[in-house]
């Protein structure tokens, strides 16, 4: 009943309702009560009123005790992750597409079952999968929720459509050019709970440098509209680079953040301008070290009086690899810098994949307390352990996040393409990796 009231937004009404459920249920029990002891009791009725009163003045007082749940999420602590909600799969119906650029749309997902779905932190992904009729199996792709967490009603991803890397002849972006193309309002697609270990922490009071190109522009927009309104005392640098105001995403989204915060600072740099984007970005170039040097920690040192910051860092290969150097250089600490990686860059991607030399091997899943039986064509180990029940973490499940780690107590894998990332010593990365010995005891 509880669960119910707490639905009802009108605090007048959710009180008016309690109230009459108390009087009915009071004095419905009331006339069964003086029934079955005496009926012709006149005092007993009017005992029976009175209880009726007290029970309806006490169902309209908890009624407005009781908290429209969603008004509940309002503080920073409230915006964890409650991701025991779902655990496997659970259907999504895209409620609204728009586009966000000349590249970029956004999707808007609500839960097909209409129950409630849990926050996650400002930079974490959803990991969708697609049904694409050319494809073998299900596509599996993540993309970070690109809205404020707490909305407590839809997730919001923005997908960049791949094209096909200059100067090679191969297929544009599976995953992106389906959801561009063939995905409508209407769509249901499955997802797994946010998760991702890239995310704002928005008990900290250190300053943020948030800094993209391109989509990266995706988890920056999560974190600097949660640290705006969760975390309104921190300032945020928000640096971002496009090419022009055509494939600039959230600009003006962005811009009406900063106009409500004025402790979110905005810099855009564009690459090559049109004349019609004058008035709209700061910098003409990229947003790079020099900028870093120049103006942002200059402006963090003023207000804070210390360079001390966070910095974290999302877009293209080339772009994060030259910030990395960058803030290395100037002296930014490894351990004060996040990163997220959406792809390899073409160099990596255009690595051929290679299979396994077995035919079939024994895998032994130790703490799941199975041992199957791996055959060529079944995929990688995670996908291999996803079919047959058991669900790892992941995330990235390109060999960059190192989400889906795993110790190796017996045999040996080999990898399909080279890690990125690099696992600990007695350690694989089973999104990337097949069984590359009869057996292969894993501690999963
Ligand atoms: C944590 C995380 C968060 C992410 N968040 C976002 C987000 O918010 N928004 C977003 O748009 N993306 C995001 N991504 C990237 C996203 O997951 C997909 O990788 C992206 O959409 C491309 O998928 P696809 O299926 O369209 O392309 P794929 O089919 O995987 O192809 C990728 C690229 O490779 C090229 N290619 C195909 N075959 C070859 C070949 N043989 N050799 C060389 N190149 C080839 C394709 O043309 C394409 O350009 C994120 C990734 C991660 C890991
Ligand atoms: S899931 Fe990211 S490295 Fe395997």
């Amino acid at each position: 009943m509880f669960e119910s009231l707490s639905k009802v937004k009108n605090p007048v009404l959710r009180s008016t309702v309690a109230a009459s459920t108390a009087l009915a249920i009071v004095t419905m029990i009331s006339a069964v009560a003086i029934g079955a002891a005496n009926p012709k009791n006149k005092s007993a009725y009017k005992s029976g009123v009175y209880v009726s009163l007290i029970a309806t003045v006490l169902g309209g007082v908890l009624g407005l005790v009781v908290v429209d749940k969603s008004k509940q999420k309002t503080s920073v602590a409230d915006t964890k992750t409650d991701n025991d909600i779902w655990k496997d799969w659970r259907n999504f119906v895209v409620d609204r597409k728009v586009k966000e650029s000349k590249e970029i749309t956004s999707f808007y997902l609500k839960p097909q079952d209409r129950e409630h779905i849990p926050d996650f932190k400002p930079g974490q992904f959803l990991t969708i999968k697609l049904d694409i009729p050319e494809q073998p199996r299900p596509v599996i792709r993540t993309y970070s929720l690109s809205d404020s967490p707490n909305s407590g009603e839809y997730y919001r991803l923005s997908i960049k459509r791949e094209g096909s890397p200059k100067g090679l002849d191969v297929p544009p972006g599976v995953a992106s050019n389906f959801m561009h193309d063939r995905i409508k309002e209407g769509s249901i697609i499955p997802a797994k709970p946010p998760n991702g270990k890239f995310f704002l922490d928005l008990n900290k009071s250190l300053p943020a440098v948030l800094i993209s190109n391109g989509v990266g522009i995706t988890p920056m927009i999560s974190m600097a509209k949660a640290a705006s309104r969760l975390n309104k005392e921190r300032h945020i640098w928000f640096l971002h680079g496009a090419r022009n105001g055509e494939f600039h995403a959230f600009r003006d989204a962005v811009n009406a953040i900063a106009q409500e915060n004025p402790n979110l600072h905005v810099h855009y740099s564009y690459s090559r301008p049109r004349s019609e984007d004058k008035d709209f970005y700061h910098s003409q170039g990229y947003v790079d070290k020099e900028l870093l040097e120049q103006s942002v920690i200059p402006e963090i040192e003023r207000i804070y009086g210390t360079t001390d910051a966070e910095y974290f860092l999302c877009g293209s290969p080339a772009f994060m690899d030259s910030i990395r150097t960058g803030l290395d250089e100037l002296g930014v600490p490894k351990n004060r810098v996040f990163f997220e990686s959406f792809s390899k860059g073409s160099k990596a991607t255009a690595e051929t994949k290679s299979d396994s030399n077995l035919d079939s091997a024994e895998i032994v899943f130790t703490e799941s307390g199975k041992t199957l039986t791996w055959q060529k064509g079944d995929g990688t180990i995670l996908e291999f352990a996803e079919t047959n029940g058991i669900n790892p973490p992941y995330s990235c499940r390109q060999g960059i996040c190192l989400t889906c780690m795993c110790q190796i107590n017996e045999g040996e894998v080999e990898y399909t393409e080279p890690p990125t990332g690099t696992p600990d010593d007695g350690s694989v990365l089973i999104c990337i990796s097949q069984p590359k010995t009869d057996k292969v005891v894993l501690e999963l």
